[in-house]
């Protein structure tokens, strides 16, 4: 699929999964796109554990069922990690780290058939929650938990949300500008 095509497919899919599940092989590449983001000052705070035990993710998605994601359990998922240190001085770029390594992610997970949806907010909402994520993956203390990524085929296609008008939010050379 053409990177633009990859792009404009993505989207949140909060539906049910089909049981098929994910392959090793199809993980990997996922994970190899998270990690080929873009990290500020190359410090690569970005950590990733890809989820296959159908009882872990089921466990996960419970938890954050519990904060208020309204969606299914997956047949597999992506658990992003993070080291919040400074990129240079007090600099911190950790948040922009994962968030470009989850993009990387999403549109990998879309370009192989999958479908998926960035859990972030429901799963930082309590520590707790954060703290039960590490414990059942054994992530050391060094590391957040910030997001999970469900991946799975969809069974059947997602609603896309509405998005504001390109005019509204795009211009050219100017702001509010189409020339
Ligand atoms: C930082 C961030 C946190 C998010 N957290 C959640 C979440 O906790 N639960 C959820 O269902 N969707 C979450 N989303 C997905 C957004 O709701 C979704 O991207 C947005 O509604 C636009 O829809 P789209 O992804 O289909 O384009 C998050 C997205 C971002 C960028």
């Amino acid at each position: 699929m053409d990177v633009i095509e990859v792009i404009k497919k993505r989207y949140s899919y909060r539906g049910p999964y089909q049981n098929t599940p994910v392959p090793r092989e199809d993980l990997k590449k996922i994970l190899e796109a998270g990690l080929a983001a873009p990290s500020g000052c190359n410090k690569q705070t970005t950590s990733l554990i890809a989820v296959d035990n159908p009882e872990l993710v089921n466990s996960i998605t419970k938890l954050i069922k519990k904060n208020g994601f309204s969606g299914q359990s997956a047949p597999a998922g992506i658990c992003v990690l993070t080291q919040k240190i400074p990129a240079y001085d007090d600099k911190y770029f950790y948040m922009q780290d994962y968030s470009a390594a989850i993009e990387n992610i999403l549109l990998a997970v879309t370009a192989l058939g999958y479908a998926s949806c960035w859990i972030e907010g429901q799963v930082t909402e309590d520590s707790e929650t954060q703290k039960q994520i590490a414990n059942m993956l054994n992530i050391p203390a060094e590391y957040t938990v910030v997001a999970f990524l469900p991946i799975g085929i969809p069974k059947a296609e997602g609603r896309r949300p509405k998005y504001k008008a390109f005019s509204e939010r795009a211009w050219v050379n100017a702001f509010g500008s189409a020339t």
